[in-house]
This record gives C-alpha cells, sequence and structure tokens, in this order.
C-alpha cells in the first residue's frame, strides 16, 4: 500500500516468493495448520460489543466463533457448536441477547459458556450438565483490539506483543469507536496483500491521491524483522490523508507528530494504520490459495463523534479509493503470478520490509 524501506537495503539475493507459495491448495493447507491455527489471529475491537450479552461471529481457519461479553465483562470466545448434536447455535453476524439459546432443541447456555438449560435432558441417567459447556478457544486482547487463538495452551497474548508495549498509546486505541466498515472480497493470495502493505514503492504510479499528500519515498522503518513490521511515512504540512486534504476530525490523542502516519503489519492477519486523527485497521482472512476477504474498520476517538468538524466519510473515502487500487494490484500479481512464465523477481531496495516479511512468512510456514 504505502510503506517501503528508505534507509534500508533489501538483500541483494531477496526476490519475491515462488508461485507454489501463491496457488497452492497445499500450501494453503499447512498455513492454515501451521500459522493461522496457532498465532493470535484479529477478530474484532471491544468497542463492537461494549454491554455484557453483545456478540458477533467470527470465521478463523474454517472455524466459526462466537465473540461475546459475558456477566462480569469478561470478552470470551466459543466454537458455534451445540453441545446436544452440533449444531450451529447462533447465526446472527452480530447482536445481543442474555444466554445463547440452540435453535434446534432450546439447549441454553450462559454467557460464560455453561449449559444452563436443557429440556428433558434430567431422564437421561448420568447426565450432567457441567459437562456440556460450549467448547470455548482462547481470547487476547491487545490495545482493545480483540485476538483468538485455536491452539491449546498458546503463548499469552502479553508475551506475544511485548516488544510493541506502549508503543502506541498516544492513540488511545482501546477508547475509539468505529464509525465504518467496508468488507472487500479479493482475488488474490492473502500474502500478496501483506506485501503491497509493506511498500510505497508502487505509489507514484498506484495511488496519485496519497502520494500528493505523502511522498512515498519518506517512509522510515523502525520494525524491521519478526512478526511485526513498520515505521512511518510524513504527511504534508497541514494536510490530512482524506478527500479534503483536511483533518477530518479531532485527534484521538495527544499525538506527537501530526505530519506522521504510522503502517504496521501484525503477522499474520493485522494491518494497522496509525493516523493523527483516525486509526484504520485491517482484518485478512484467506479463503482459498487465490481469495482473500478483507474487513477494513476506520475507529475514531469517542468524543470526536460530537464534535462539529466530525467528517470521517472524508478519510474513508480517500481510504476505500486507495485499498481498491491496491487490491487491483493484487489481484493483477496473482493472475501473472498464476502463469508458468513467472519466475521469482528481485525486490528493490525499497522493498526491504515485503523481503523481511516473506522471510518470517517462510520461518512459521514450515
Ligand atoms: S443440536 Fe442444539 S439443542 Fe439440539
Ligand atoms: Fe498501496
Amino acid at each position: 500500500m504505502h510503506r517501503q524501506a528508505a534507509k534500508t537495503i533489501s538483500k541483494s539475493d531477496a526476490r519475491s516468493m515462488p508461485r507454489k507459495y501463491f496457488v497452492s491448495p497445499d500450501i494453503f493447507a499447512t498455513e492454515q495448520k501451521n500459522i493461522f491455527s496457532k498465532n493470535w489471529l484479529l477478530v474484532g475491537h471491544q468497542s463492537q460489543i461494549p454491554r455484557s450479552g453483545d456478540f458477533f461471529l467470527a470465521t478463523v481457519t474454517g472455524e466459526n466463533l462466537i465473540v461475546t461479553r459475558d456477566q462480569g465483562s469478561v470478552i470470551r470466545a466459543f466454537f458455534n457448536v451445540c453441545r446436544h448434536r452440533g449444531t450451529r447455535v447462533k447465526e446472527d453476524a452480530c447482536g445481543h441477547s442474555s444466554t445463547i439459546q440452540c435453535p434446534y432443541h432450546a439447549w441454553t447456555y450462559g454467557l460464560d459458556g455453561k449449559l444452563i438449560g436443557a429440556p428433558h435432558m434430567d431422564e437421561v441417567p448420568g447426565f450432567d450438565k457441567a459437562d456440556y459447556s460450549l467448547h470455548s478457544a482462547n481470547v487476547g486482547l491487545w490495545e482493545g483490539f480483540i485476538f483468538v487463538n485455536l491452539e491449546h495452551n498458546p503463548e499469552p497474548v502479553e508475551n506475544w506483543f511485548a516488544a510493541l508495549n506502549g508503543k502506541f498509546s498516544h492513540w488511545n486505541i482501546p477508547k475509539l469507536r468505529p464509525a465504518k466498515r467496508i468488507e472487500y472480497d479479493v482475488r488474490a493470495n492473502w500474502k500478496l496483500m501483506f506485501e503491497n502493505y509493506s511498500e510505497c514503492y508502487h505509489c507514484p504510479g498506484v495511488h496519485p491521491q496519497l502520494q500528493k499528500v505523502s511522498p512515498y519515498d519518506s517512509a522510515e522503518n523502525d520494525l524491521r524483522e519478526g512478526p511485526f513490521l513498520g515505521g512511518f511515512m510524513k504527511i504534508n504540512p497541514g494536510k490530512s490523508l482524506t478527500m479534503s486534504g483536511n483533518a477530518c476530525a479531532s485527534f484521538v490523542g495527544k499525538i506527537e507528530n501530526l505530519q506522521q502516519v504510522f503502517y504496521y503489519s501484525i503477522f499474520p492477519n493485522m494491518l494497522l494504520s496509525l493516523h493523527p486523527e483516525y486509526v484504520m485497521v485491517h482484518q485478512l482472512l484467506p479463503q482459498s490459495p487465490e481469495r482473500t476477504l478483507i474487513i477494513c474498520d476506520w475507529l475514531f476517538h469517542p468524543d470526536a463523534f460530537e464534535g462539529k468538524d466530525f467528517n470521517p466519510e472524508d478519510a474513508i473515502e480517500f481510504w476505500d479509493i486507495t485499498n481498491r487500487q491496491d487490491w487491483h494490484m493484487c489481484e493483477l500479481s496473482q493472475e501473472g503470478i498464476s502463469s508458468r512464465a513467472y519466475k521469482p523477481g528481485p525486490y528493490s531496495a525499497r522493498e526491504s520490509i515485503p523481503a523481511a516479511w516473506d522471510h518470517y512468512y517462510l520461518q512459521q510456514a514450515g
């Protein structure tokens, strides 16, 4: 999308990855097992479920989860699978309910997942409700974002994100509220979006509007290897990344430098873009080797919603256009890479972050 390495030089042997990584069903299955079933995966933000009983459904690695806030305000995730005969318990994508009731035979679970009602089951010898709680999934919170992990005993989420501790505190992310969500269905492998997001070599040609307010060669990266990669780019003085070029809301916090926008990729399914007056986050949901769903949310400070200059559409439209420009390039890449003529090509010095991303990915893919 709009990041690149200004100061670091990619290794001379760094090349884009072989075709199989973008088209092979076997590699896709291995990724689902070795990456998406083991890592902390972004599923949303805590502001989506502010009250006890609020819930939304999330699908990760083919598993449907109910993400809800229990009576004690703790966020939990359960496999959306009834303990009676396996039926999907919740159908609606989001909503509110004080219990979780299966539509088939009305087994009813508390918001903590415990089975509290099972008609006629007391007639079954030895049946004990305590044995039939909904299966839970691990939930972690980081900066107000909700993550799930399908591993049995995952690394605690605090440890996983320890390297980023305090780094984003100026943005008040846990407090922010969503103004808009747009979902994109992209005919391209999920890794192409990460590679695209991680460089701005493509920006002059692909993003004429972005190029006017944020110079493509202004990036300075501070995270250059590992699961978290990125840094900042400059915003021209007095400008904002909006259609009008003006700020579209009050600032999310005490931002030190209003002429910087920070872009970080968080392995394996999150892109985090931090602006002075809003935070944009992309959630990637790989569907097949050649298809990825992308959920994009724009978050603002709760007080900004009351401001007379609040105009979130100014930023949303800007990024919707920019997103679509990027996804189009990813789709063209997918088509070209699928050709028998494709061979890995050399990364430029402005593509050290995509090269670092590939390097980490290859270590994890197994
Ligand atoms: S399958 Fe859920 S109550 Fe029977
Ligand atoms: Fe881009």
